[in-house]
């Protein structure tokens, strides 16, 4: 699968997409909210083995996201199923995207675009969840019209307890077969 917004092609990994995705996981200030931190180049190309097997089982995953007029690899946007939050599975949205496209409404335009996948797959909710005091994340899922209810706040369980990313929120988009979003 592929999607084309305005400004960026979303599609499958490729080979020579490692080495920048790495490079992003790498850097401490993509990855001040996640647990762990940084990651190793043999750990960012498990991501990204991870998600393509999520394509081949699912037909849509976390996938390369590269700028179409020059190439440029931003980052790391889709859907995918996870088992790692209350109430699950559910599919959950996500966006790594590195620091130099940041705040050029990137993850705003590929929320949209995969709001509209979601639609076609007749999906009635999507979840995204980061760390409570991820405010850039949250104000971006947000700005999409994501809601989050404080009784669905959670521990993740894949960090440590005493960890200041811990404690998780947790967004919710329901129905999103309604244009309702900006
Ligand atoms: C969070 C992240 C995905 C935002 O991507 P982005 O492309 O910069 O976001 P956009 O430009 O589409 O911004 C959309 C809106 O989100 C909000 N927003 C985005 N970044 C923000 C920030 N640093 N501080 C406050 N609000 C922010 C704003 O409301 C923004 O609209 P505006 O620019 O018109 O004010 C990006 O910063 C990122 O990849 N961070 C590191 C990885 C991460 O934390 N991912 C989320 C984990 S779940």
């Amino acid at each position: 699968m592929q999607i084309e917004t305005e400004r960026l092609l979303i599609r499958p990994w490729r080979d020579e997409d490692l080495p920048a995705f790495a490079a992003i996981n790498a850097d401490p200030d993509v990855r001040r909210y996640y647990y762990p931190s940084v990651l190793t180049r043999a750990q960012s190309d498990d991501v990204v083995a991870e998600c393509m097997h999520h394509l081949h089982e699912h037909g849509f995953a976390f996938l390369a996201t590269e700028r179409k007029d020059d190439g440029a690899l931003i980052g790391g946007t889709g859907m995918s199923w996870t088992d790692d939050i209350p109430g699950a599975p559910a599919v959950e949205i996500g966006w790594t995207l590195g620091r130099a496209f940041w705040r050029q409404g990137y993850a705003r335009e590929t929320g949209m675009a995969w709001f509209a996948k979601a639609r076609s797959l007749g999906l009635t909710e999507i979840v995204g969840y980061t760390s409570k005091v991820n405010a850039p994340s949250r104000a971006q899922m947000e700005a999409l019209g994501m809601c989050c209810n404080p009784a669905d706040d959670f521990a993740d369980p894949t960090v440590p307890k005493d960890n200041p990313l811990s404690p998780h929120v947790l967004y919710r988009l329901e129905n999103p077969n309604t244009e309702n979003k900006p």
